[in-house]
């Protein structure tokens, strides 16, 4: 057979576009899953080769730079295991975790709001009775924090779970410090009563910074930005035909208040810290010196199916 004569060699289909140029660069790619019969995912590969070929188009980049965006993937890949999620801290300093949260729990107004779930959450933290102290080691500011879950038209809902975890007064996580920090330290889950109220003691949270030892934090330094995240709380708050609510409440007066590394921040999900000097106050809820009261209220919206 002579060459350029193969077999196989023959009309266009006639959902082919032809051979591959830089101005068709696109179409060509995408009418090759013409006979992909997942429509969901022809649609999702046919944007992101669109916005691909768009972006390559715009950037021109250099085989160099090219391998180099090839490289800093490669790097985010090995960076994962079973514990370290790097694809996903990339998805949060880009802000698309927050998008694709804001996409997926749009809520009526006066409805708590979603934030980023983050990599620390465990499961099977202590269930504990209202109003207990989540700080095992005694370590750091005392807090109390208090509030009440209500429905939509501000009625206390009970049966509520609360599931709390924080960083301690360092900014590290309990799991970022085994060994020095008690196992499920400033973690617990609480069940509000008929009056839908919750409160717990903790210690005053601090900035912290994301995991930066990777590709994600060398990416952050060379784009002239920190790695760090006001101080915050995170809550999972769930009851059965409730859509459940991931969030966190934040301290207004946190030096990185506008500038969170992952932009979860909510004007809606500040928190006022204040430090309580009255002896008699002090005395009431069994602290014995100040403490910080933190109050905040959330509202659930039922479910859509
Ligand atoms: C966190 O708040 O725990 C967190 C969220 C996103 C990335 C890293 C940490
Ligand atoms: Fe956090």
């Amino acid at each position: 057979m002579a060459a350029g004569n193969r077999e196989g060699t023959g009309a266009m289909d006639t959902h082919e576009q032809g051979y591959f140029t830089e101005e068709n660069s696109a179409e060509v790619v995408i009418s090759r899953m013409d006979k992909c019969e997942d429509a969901r995912l022809k649609e999702i590969m046919a944007v992101m080769i669109r916005h691909l070929h768009a972006a390559i188009k715009e950037i021109e980049p250099t085989q160099d730079e090219w391998m180099a965006a090839i490289q800093f993937l490669t790097k985010t890949g090995h960076m994962c295991d079973d514990w370290r999620q790097e694809f996903i801290l990339l998805s949060d300093t880009l802000g698309v975790s927050m998008l694709v949260d804001a996409i997926n729990s749009r809520r009526p107004t006066g409805a708590s709001e979603n934030t980023v779930l983050g990599p620390f959450h465990v499961d099977g933290a202590p269930v504990l009775p209202m109003g207990a102290n989540i700080c095992l080691d005694g370590k750091g500011e005392p807090m109390l924090v208090h509030g009440c879950i209500l429905d939509g038209k501000g009625s206390p809902l009970a049966g509520v779970s609360i599931d709390v975890w924080q960083a301690n007064d360092e900014g590290f996580y309990d799991v970022q410090q085994k060994g020095i920090q008690p196992e499920f330290n400033l973690r617990g889950k609480f069940t509000t009563g008929v009056d839908g109220r919750y409160w717990f003691k903790g210690v005053k949270p601090r900035f912290y910074p994301i995991p930066d030892d990777g590709p994600v934090g060398q990416l952050m330094k060379r784009l002239g930005r920190h790695p760090f995240r006001p101080a915050h709380l995170h809550y999972i708050v769930t009851k059965d035909g409730y859509d459940p609510l991931t969030t966190h409440i934040f301290d207004p007066d946190d030096p990185y208040i506008h500038s969170d590394a992952v932009f979860g921040v909510k004007e809606s999900l500040m928190a006022g810290f204040e430090p309580v000097d009255d002896p008699v106050r002090q005395a009431e809820h069994g602290f014995e010196g100040r403490y910080f009261d933190v109050e905040h209220d959330f509202v659930l919206i039922p479910a859509v199916d």
